[in-house]
C-alpha cells in the first residue's frame, strides 16, 4: 500500500528535529509498491530515507521523500548452526536487536540503540562497540531503479568500510532502494567484549545476547544526547583515519598531553575526533541554537529544537576550522547534507 501527503513538516522525521518541509511524503509496505512508487516520482526529485537519523536537511526538500514501512520478518535454520533472519527494511534496527537478543541470538547485540531502520543501516555500515553490521549481513536485496527489477547482492558485493558501502558512491546515489536485509547470526556464544569499557561492565556475568544489548544501552544513554528530545544526527564526524606523521604533527601541538590513537592493519592510525575537538575547547559550548554535546563532543545538537539548518551547519564549520587550524586535520562530516 502506498500512502501519500503533501507539504509537511520533517520536524519529526529527522532527529535532528530541523522545521524543514517536503513537498511529498511518500510510504510503502509491500515489495510491488515500488514500480508504482517509481512512477509517481518519474520526472521529480525523489528520495529514499529511513528515520533520517544520520541526515541534515539544509532546506525544504522540493520533491518526494520515499519511507520504507516494509515490516515483515522471516527467518530461516542453515546446516551451519547460524540462523538467517530477513528484516524488511522499514523494521528499526533496534527492534530487530531486541527480538534477536532476547530470542539468544548473537550478532547484534553490541548494536543495541542505534537510531534508524535497518536498510538505513545497512546502507550506512553503522557500527558500535567493536560490531559493524557489515558482520552479520548476508545479502539484502533492493530494487534497482535503473534497471527497473529487484536484485540481490551477497555481502561480499556492497563493498563495505568504515561508514561506507557501494550504495554511498556517487555512480550509485538514488539507484537502488533496500527493501530487504537478509542476517547470519549465531546460536552459540560469540561475544564481542574488546571495546569501550563492555568487558568491564559485564564483569563476572555470563554474557548472554540480551544481557551485552541491555549494558550497551546503558553505556550509550550515559553519553548520547536522547533520542527525540534533544536533536542530533549521532556522530556528525568521521574519526579521521591518518598517516603515522600526521599523528606526530599532533603530538607535537599537544605540549605533553597523551594523544589517543588505534594503530590500524595498513600502518594508519585513526584520532578520535571527539578528542581533538574537546582540545580545541568546543566540547559543551553553544553557538545560536546548535550545541556541541556536552558529555561526547563529536555529537552536534539541537539542544531546544529550535535550531536552523545554517547555524548547525556554521558551528560546523567553526569546529573545522579550529580543528584544521591547531592539528592540521581537516574533519569530514558523517552526517549527511540534504541540500
Ligand atoms: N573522547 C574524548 N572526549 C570525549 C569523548 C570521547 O576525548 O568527551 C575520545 C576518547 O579518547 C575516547 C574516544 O574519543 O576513547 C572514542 O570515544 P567513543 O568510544 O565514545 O566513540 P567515538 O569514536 O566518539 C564511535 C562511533 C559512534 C559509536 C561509538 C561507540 C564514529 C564516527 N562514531 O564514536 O557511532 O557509537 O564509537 O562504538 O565512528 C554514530 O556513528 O552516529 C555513532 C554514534
Amino acid at each position: 500500500m502506498i500512502t501519500t501527503l503533501d507539504d509537511i513538516s520533517l520536524k519529526y522525521h529527522n532527529t535532528f528535529g530541523l522545521d524543514v518541509a517536503t513537498r511529498q511524503w511518500i510510504e510503502y509496505t509491500e515489495l510491488a509498491d515500488l514500480p508504482a512508487l517509481m512512477t509517481m516520482v518519474k520526472g521529480q526529485r525523489w528520495m529514499a530515507i529511513g528515520e533520517g537519523s544520520n541526515l541534515l536537511f539544509a532546506r525544504d526538500y522540493d520533491g518526494a521523500l520515499l519511507h520504507s514501512r516494509i515490516l515483515t520478518m522471516s527467518m530461516a535454520t542453515r546446516q551451519d548452526g547460524f540462523v538467517e533472519l530477513t528484516a524488511g527494511s522499514g523494521l528499526l534496527l533496534d527492534d530487530v536487536v531486541d527480538y534477536t537478543a532476547r530470542n539468544g541470538f548473537w550478532g547484534l547485540e553490541n548494536l543495541a540503540l542505534i537510531p534508524g531502520q535497518i536498510g538505513a543501516a545497512a546502507v550506512q555500515n553503522v557500527g558500535a562497540y567493536g560490531a559493524e553490521i557489515k558482520d552479520v549481513i548476508e545479502r539484502v536485496k533492493v530494487y534497482d531503479t535503473v534497471a527497473g527489477e529487484f536484485k540481490t547482492f551477497g555481502v561480499d558485493e556492497l563493498g563495505y568500510g568504515y561508514r561506507q558501502s557501494m550504495f554511498k558512491l556517487p555512480e550509485n546515489r538514488g539507484r537502488y532502494i533496500v527493501v530487504e536485509v537478509t542476517l547470519r547470526l549465531s546460536t552459540t556464544p560469540a561475544p564481542r567484549l574488546d571495546y569501550g569499557g563492555l568487558r568491564q561492565r559485564i564483569g563476572d556475568s555470563v554474557p548472554t545476547p540480551l544481557l551485552l544489548a541491555s549494558t550497551v544501552a546503558t553505556i550509550r544513554r550515559e553519553k548520547l544526547p536522547p533520542v527525540g528530545e534533544v536533536g542530533s544526527a549521532g556522530s556528525f564526524f568521521k574519526n579521521p583515519v591518518v598517516d603515522r606523521s600526521v599523528l606526530s604533527h599532533v603530538e607535537a601541538q599537544s605540549s605533553g598531553v597523551k594523544v589517543p590513537h588505534y594503530e590500524l592493519p595498513d600502518g594508519s592510525v585513526k584520532i578520535p575526533a571527539a578528542w581533538l575537538i574537546e582540545q580545541t575547547g568546543w566540547k559543551g559550548k553553544r553557538m545560536g541554537e546548535a550545541a556541541v554535546w556536552h558529555l561526547q563532543p563529536l555529537i552536534l545538537v539541537n539542544p531546544e529544537m529550535k535550531a536552523k539548518p545554517s547555524e548547525v551547519l556554521a558551528l560546523q564549520e567553526a569546529i573545522q576550522k579550529s580543528v584544521f587550524e591547531r592539528f592540521g586535520i581537516q574533519l569530514e562530516r558523517e552526517a549527511e547534507i540534504v541540500d
